[in-house]
């Protein structure tokens, strides 16, 4: 299969590039770079069935012409920072509703045989029900979800005029090597960096706001999964275990796996005001259509990540140019 990759540099994608080429297909990873790494991708480049394009999935004639050579696109390239779509609204628009666009347009034009689509859990905002089914209201108040919605709802639009082959994945919280570990990352990244390094893990209120984590090598199935799945799923997919824990729980899990436990301790600070208080998913679809189940417990997923972690630290992040 040619396969192309959207965001492919970044956490996620570069999971996905990274099986596909070592399974022998043609693997095409399309990042701007705005957020992702050379070197999550570096040692894909020693593959001749790798290419790495440098360009921008708002470049409307760069997206067409590489999807003209693909057999599938996963759609990964999003602005994904909630802080920094506060800052720079008109910029994740048109990278997270235009960028989606492009692709969907380039798809339907070249007849791509399936488009699946990282849409986000964020789509949902606080929630009414818990678990969340992917029927739940799409109530996002903020810019970066208010984004995921439009690019998810042009999706679900281009599937019903078009009937075309595109799924829409709505991953709750995925963590794993190559995520970042900066103030915009996930809280497992920045707890694991602090952990390492002897800081205490800071918790916005009191930590019993709870979420559903799934470590990537599950994600990259059940994605595999979806691939390699005969029939059209066209209703979105909800990419969540459907387990959830508190952050005050996953800090303590953290110290453990660093090895700090006894030395650190959580500490608390205001709450931060719109913070969803629970975030679960309502995994049934995932099992029963794909027939996923997690393979990794949250605590053998953070042990692998902490173990990354502790030799990332020694790599630099190499930038293109
Ligand atoms: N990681 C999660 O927990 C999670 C949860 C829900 C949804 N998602 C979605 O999954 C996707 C991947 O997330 P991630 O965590 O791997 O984030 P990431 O930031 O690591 O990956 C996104 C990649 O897109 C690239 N990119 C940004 N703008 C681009 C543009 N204009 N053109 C080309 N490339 C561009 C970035 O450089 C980055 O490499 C995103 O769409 C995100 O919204 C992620």
């Amino acid at each position: 299969m040619k396969i192309l990759v959207t965001g492919g540099a970044g956490f996620m994608g570069s999971h996905l590039c990274e099986k596909y080429v070592k399974e022998g297909h043609t693997v095409v990873c399309l990042d701007n770079f705005m957020n992702g790494d050379l070197g999550n991708v570096r040692a894909l480049l020693n593959y001749s069935n790798f290419k790495l394009v440098n360009g921008d999935v708002r470049n409307f004639d760069m997206v067409e012409k590489l999807a003209r050579d693909s057999d599938v696109i996963f759609h990964l390239a999003a602005q994904i920072h909630v802080d920094r779509s506060i800052i720079e609204p008109r910029m994740t628009y048109d990278i997270n509703v235009f960028g989606t666009l492009n692709v969907l347009e380039a798809a339907r034009i070249y007849d791509v045989k399936k488009t699946v689509l990282a849409s986000s859990s964020e789509v949902y905002g606080p929630a009414l029900t818990a678990p969340m089914k992917e029927s739940h209201p799409l109530r996002a108040p903020h810019i970066y979800g208010a984004s995921k919605i439009a690019q998810d709802r042009m999706a679900f639009a281009y599937i019903n005029t078009y009937g075309m082959n595109v799924t829409i994945t709505r991953p709750f919280n995925v963590f794993g090597p190559r995520q970042k570990d900066t103030g915009y990352g996930g809280a497992i990244g920045i707890f694991v960096r602090r952990a390492l390094s002897g800081m205490p893990p800071i918790i916005y209120g009191d930590g019993k706001q709870t979420r559903d984590y799934t470590y990537i090598k599950d994600t990259v199935n059940m994605y595999d999964l979806l691939l390699k799945h005969d029939k059209p799923i066209r209703e979105p997919i909800n990419f969540g275990t459907g387990k959830e824990i508190s952050i005050l729980g996953l800090a303590k899990l953290i110290i453990r796996a660093a090895g700090k436990e006894g030395t650190l301790k959580p500490v608390f600070v205001d709450k931060r005001p719109g913070e969803v208080s629970r975030l679960i998913a309502d995994a049934s679809n995932g099992k029963k259509l794909l027939g996923w189940q997690p393979k990794y417990t949250l605590e053998q997923g953070l042990e692998e990540y902490v173990d990354w972690y502790k030799n990332y630290k020694s790599e630099e992040w190499a930038k293109p140019g």
